[in-house]
């Protein structure tokens, strides 16, 4: 196995049925990442070691999907000098997932997290190859060519529809 360069976590294994859509993305476009649950209220420590130590062990970018009272990508951002992407879950603790969103996204000036809509993993996933891609020709490429499959998919959607009527 390639080392990790992009790390996915999450507050809790209830976040994964959301979560997995960016690793499955990262698996597509041939991006070696890890993933494991990381709790900012919960896990403190392991918090803090993670975000400290992630850039050490070769990772370039963090996914950090959490819902509620979701701090975990803030915290990570304010103990991680890597860019963080926080992904914002409608948990079972959510109200109705603005909970999650506002959280992740009112970050104070000076750190930054970069927030995707509230359960979309997948475009987190997607920011991140775009931010490696920048550095990186052959992960760049990879994304173009992305680009190129959901133009021919809108393509074919354009023609069914059309032949309808
Ligand atoms: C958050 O609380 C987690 O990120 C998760 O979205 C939510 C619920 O966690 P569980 O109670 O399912 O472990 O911290």
């Amino acid at each position: 196995m390639a080392t990790p360069i992009v790390s996915i976590i999450m507050g809790s294994d209830s976040d994964l049925p959301v979560m997995r859509a960016a690793a499955e993305i990262l698996q597509d476009l041939k991006i070696p990442f890890e993933v494991t649950v990381v709790s900012a209220h919960r896990t403190p420590h392991r918090m803090v070691q993670f975000a400290e130590e992630a850039h050490q062990r070769g990772i370039q970018v963090i996914i950090a999907g959490a819902g509620g009272a979701a701090h975990l990508p803030g915290m990570v951002a304010s103990l991680s000098p890597l860019p963080v992407i926080g992904v914002p879950i409608k948990s079972s603790n959510s109200i109705d997932g603005w909970d999650s969103i506002l959280s992740i996204l009112q970050m104070p000036n000076g750190i930054p997290v970069a927030t995707v809509a509230l359960n979309a993993a997948k475009n987190a996933g997607l920011l991140a190859v775009r931010i490696l891609g920048a550095s990186n020709k052959d992960i760049l490429e990879r994304i173009k060519t992305y680009q190129n499959s959901l133009t021919e998919q809108v393509e074919e959607k354009i023609k069914i529809v059309e032949d309808l009527y």
